[in-house]
């Protein structure tokens, strides 16, 4: 089948060679996409043959992203392929925290249940499967945690040396961790994501190294299969809305595209509406999509947040680099972007982990969003809604701890750094002494 690498902007759309390694337009500067000429499958064949896949021994019909090739047709050879079995993620059913959020039933997409704890594998396993491909022989990406701990297993699974580059003191232990364990060179730098990015794409250049942060294409076909699962296990009925915690956008842009792309091929019969959850602290897509929005056909600038503060720190990114792909699909789905702040965070992130689910503090933006949009009236309670929990609950214990310890404290920003967050949810563990009537006591 035909792919290609093809501009975004409009007025460009320049198509380059799938195999070229490109991570912009190298005559307009704008982002790339893969394309392909899909032509008219049959859509119910399909879903039957996907379906079928799940009872099979096969690695890649194993795999939650490559059981759904037939959408992603990029690789010319499967042996490129390295999977480590991603996705396959539940649909989750949360009553405490729907009615948290003012719903009536809520459901959650949880990616957490990933090899590596993130929906980061989902994609990770298509940037490296194309990295094989070029015959790279070295990978690197920028990342704020779970983007390392995926590129470094993958890479290693891979057979090929992961570099990683992460903001110096501003990484959860965890996933330090994974990246250490999984045989990644990593480089702590002194720098926030948005300079690193910037770094990272340089030495890229220059050493020949490929880049795998979700600027790369691939990545984001590879994350459209979170999506297409999502419909696969709802019986192909599509939700009201979709609601994602938004840092750089790469998880948006796939979104949006996979479900284009589903309604295209007739597997789906509407669109649902995305909606994208920023922190209060580094939310420039939030500002410029209120701006758009309140300006209608105003052509106002994306002005990046120089310093963006957040605990939750997979999302605390002031530039992100696939804004433009985020527009177009939030535009396109009717969607909504909204902000939350670290308290409104933290409480819901506790309401989460309540209801026996848990996830890390950057997943948690969609339940204090939800919580949001329905008491503006903005999301109706009987809405048929699914939150995607990105990361999972082990990210971040230290907040955990602080959080029902009623320790935890602003966004680590020197202007709110002395503004308590305060435990609502909170549930302090007990000091005992080795005393069986006193714990008695305490228990009844
Ligand atoms: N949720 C989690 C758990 C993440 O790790 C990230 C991004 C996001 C949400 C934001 O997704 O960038 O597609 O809008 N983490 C990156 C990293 C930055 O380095 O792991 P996005």
């Amino acid at each position: 089948m035909q792919s290609d690498l093809v501009c975004i902007n409009a007025a460009c759309g320049v198509r380059y060679g799938i195999t070229e390694i490109l991570y912009n337009c190298p005559k307009c500067g704008g982002l790339l996409e893969a394309r392909y000429e899909f032509g008219h499958p049959d859509a119910s064949m399909l879903k039957r043959t996907w379906r079928e896949r799940r009872m099979s021994n096969a690695p890649l019909d194993q795999s939650g992203v490559w059981r759904y090739r037939e959408l992603f047709p990029f690789v010319d050879d499967d042996r490129h392929i390295v999977t480590l079995r991603e996705g396959n993620t539940p649909l989750l059913s949360g009553p405490r925290a729907a009615s948290y959020g003012g719903l009536d039933h809520l459901t959650f997409k949880h990616q957490g249940f990933n090899p590596t704890g993130s929906f980061k594998d989902n994609g990770m396993t298509a940037g490296v499967a194309q990295a094989r491909r070029l015959g790279m022989k070295r990978v690197a990406c920028v990342s704020t945690g779970n983007t390392s701990a995926s590129m470094a297993a993958y890479a290693s699974a891979g057979g090929l040396e992961p570099l990683i580059f992460i903001p110096h003191g501003n990484i959860s232990y965890g996933k330090l961790a994974q990246a250490l364990e999984y045989g990644a060179k990593t480089f702590q730098v002194e720098a926030n994501f948005d300079q690193i990015l910037a770094l990272v794409r340089v030495l890229a250049e220059r050493l020949g190294i490929y880049l795998l942060n979700s600027i790369n294409p691939f990545r984001i076909e590879g994350q459209k299969s979170i999506v297409i699962e999502m419909m696969d296990q709802r019986d192909w009925k599509a939700p009201d809305w979709i609601v994602l915690p938004g840092g750089n956008l790469g998880n948006t842009s796939a979104f949006g595209k996979g479900l284009r792309e589903m309604y295209e091929l007739g597997m789906i019969d509407r669109l649902p509406r995305l909606v994208v959850v920023q922190a209060e602290g580094a939310s420039p897509f939030y500002e410029y999509m209120q701006k758009r929005r309140l300006q209608e056909n105003a052509l106002s600038p994306f002005i990046p947040t120089e310093h963006p503060e957040t605990l939750a720190t997979a999302i605390k990114i002031g530039d992100p680099v696939s804004w433009p792909k985020a527009q177009f699909e939030v535009e396109t789905t009717n969607g909504v972007v909204e902000r939350v702040s670290e308290q409104e965070i933290a409480d819901a992130k506790a309401i989460i982990g309540q209801s026996g689910i848990g996830c890390e503090p950057a997943s948690a933006a969609t339940l204090a969003g939800i919580r949001k949009l329905t008491s503006a009236g903005v999301m109706s309670r009987d809405a048929d809604v699914v939150a995607v929990l990105t990361g999972n609950v082990l990210k971040d214990p230290d907040y955990i701890y602080r959080y029902h310890t009623g320790q935890l404290k602003g966004h680590g920003g020197a202007k709110d750094s002395d503004c308590p967050i305060h435990p609502n949810f909170g549930n302090r563990p007990i000091v005992v002494p080795n005393d069986a009537d006193r714990i008695t006591e305490l228990i009844s």
